[in-house]
Formats: C-alpha cells, structure tokens, sequence
C-alpha cells in the first residue's frame, strides 16, 4: 500500500488491520515516553490548502511519535498566494527530502491528482478532499465505535451494528468514508437529513435512508453520528434557517433526553454546538467526542507505520 486516497483502497482484512495496529500505537501512547523510532529521518509533510484542527494537528502529533521530521504547509501565508501551481507546490517540497504528503483540499479529487500524477514519488494520504473522502477520520471512528460498544479487546468486525449517520450528507467527505469502511466492516449504516441534503443515488452506499430524525431514532441504532452544517459549502437554499433545522435534525436536548443512554453519540468535529448538536449531548457520558480526537492520534500512527516503516512483526 503506497496512498491512502479512499476507504475502496482498503479491503476489510486490511481495515482492520489498520485498527489492530492503532490499538498497539495507543499502548505507545499510554507509555510515559510516548515514541518508537520507526520513521528516524524520514521525512512527512502535512500539506493543508483547508483549515483543519483535529486533523493536522493529529497527523503531525502521530508523526512526531513515530520519530520523523515534520513539515507543517498551510496555503495561506505560503507561495500559493503568489500563484504557485498545485504541481510545483509538491515538487518543491519533494526536493526538500519529503516522502509522505498528508493533503487536504477544498476540491474533490485534488489528492488524488497528486497521487496519480507523475509529479511526486512520494505516498499520498487523504486527509479530506472536499466532499469526497476522508479515510482516517473513518477509521478512527470504526476504532471509537468497536471499543466504546464491542470492549477494548474486540479485534473483530463491526458485524451486528446499526449506525445512523445524520445531517449534511451531501457535503460531508465524512459521511461517505464512513458508510463505506463501517460497511466493509459489517455494520448496518442508516442515514437521515433534509432532502436537500441528502444526495442523489446515495441508497447505494447505505442501507437505509430517513428524512424524519424521529422517525429514524425509533428504530434504535447502537450509535449515531452527528454531522456538522457545513455553511461554507452551501448557500441558503439547501436547508430552513437553523432554528427549523435544530428543531428538525439536532440532537437537541429534547431528542437527547429520549434517547436511550446505552446509544453512543460521535460527531467529527468542529461541532456547531445549538445547531446540529447540543452541548448536553455532546458533553454527556455516553458521547465519545473526545474518544474520537484521541483515538485520531493513534489511527494515524497506524497509517504512518504502514505506509512508510518497514514490515516489522511487532511494533517497537
Ligand atoms: N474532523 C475533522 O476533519 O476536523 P478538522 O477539520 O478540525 O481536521
């Protein structure tokens, strides 16, 4: 495996694979030294044309725990604003020793482009690329799921799972990812949202669609996952004021107080706390919000170590 682009590069043994191994790097990070030396001078670039927190800030944590250099890019303040191509941008920073390129971009398919062109030898990780993928955030919520529902212990797939994935479905990069890896992994994945907002032949990657989030929670999913409005990526038409859509598609406290306390409650962040989510769910004791930022760590890691370190039996 040389990139990670999308979740259709995994098969489900290397999935969980992937998960396996993200349980070793989070006993690394539960060590008073929290290091292996498997990528000492190699070189990874996180190279972000989007605003990220969560993401960048994990990968680079992730990387640094692995003992590699680490090159932070941002577009604002870079070349970019002079007009430096896509292309020269990545073949500058090959020049300068980089091996692994993490890319988010605002445009679907751009990591993709740097991957398949012949610009770079370097492996190309999708760290979100507009409203198309987002492969590690879904791993790590494949990890927070199995362990907060199925133990710590679990090595296994997500058979016997029902997830609903809620909200901005057109927009979310997130949502796509994680309806093809929770799948893979034999969970039963619903989602629900305005109309507006749920795209069209979408019936294909779920398994279930809803448009009525009460109707939808009645059918009792182990785990439901908010997502954020992604106002930047839309304009007024595609939903009622956020009042209407609170009342309609939030879990706000009302919802909340419904549902039962053994239904696990994720969202990808950055939340709009009072839109799509409240902060009594999302602080409650059966949200794994948090678990999942945690988690973002160790799942990278495990994309690192496996694209870029050596086979090696065991992680040291
Ligand atoms: N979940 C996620 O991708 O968050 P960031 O935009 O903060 O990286």
């Amino acid at each position: 495996m040389k990139h990670l682009l999308s979740i259709n590069d995994l098969g489900k043994e290397d999935a969980l694979e992937l998960l396996n191994l993200a349980i070793e790097m989070q006993n690394v990070n539960s060590r008073d030294v929290k290091k292996l030396p498997a990528l000492n001078g190699r070189t990874v670039a996180n190279l972000f044309f989007e605003d990220s927190t969560r993401t960048r800030i994990s990968f680079e944590l992730a990387a640094k725990r692995l003992s590699a250099d680490v090159i932070n890019f941002t577009a604002k303040g870079s070349s970019v604003s002079k007009g430096e191509s896509l292309k020269d941008t990545v073949q500058t920073l090959e020049a300068m020793g980089v091996e692994a390129l993490i890319v988010r971009h605002n445009h679907s398919g751009a990591v993709n482009t740097i991957a398949n062109a012949d610009w770079s030898k370097a492996s190309v990780i999708n760290a979100g690329d507009g409203t198309h993928e987002h492969p590690t955030q879904a791993l790590l919520d494949a990890l927070t799921i199995r362990q907060r529902l199925l133990g710590k212990d679990h090595l296994g797939d997500l058979t016997g799972l029902a997830v609903l994935i809620v909200g901005d479905i057109l927009h979310s990069r997130v949502a796509r990812s994680n309806m093809l890896l929770l799948r893979k992994l034999g969970a039963r994945v619903a989602i629900c949202g305005p109309a507006t907002l749920i795209p069209e032949g979408i019936e294909g990657l779920s398994d279930q669609v809803f448009y009525n989030l009460d109707e939808a929670l009645q059918h009792g999913f182990d785990a439901v996952m908010m997502l954020r409005i992604q106002a930047e990526r839309m304009n007024s038409a595609f939903m009622p004021n956020g009042a209407e859509y609170a009342s309609g598609w939030g879990l706000g406290d009302s919802r909340f107080s419904k549902l039962g306390t053994k239904t696990l409650i994720l969202h990808p962040g950055p939340m709009n706390r009072g839109l799509e989510i409240s902060s009594s769910a999302a602080d409650s004791e059966q949200s794994a919000i948090l678990d999942q930022v945690t988690n973002g760590v160790a799942v990278r890691m495990a994309v690192l170590y496996k694209l870029l370190a050596q086979e090696q039996s065991n992680v040291r």
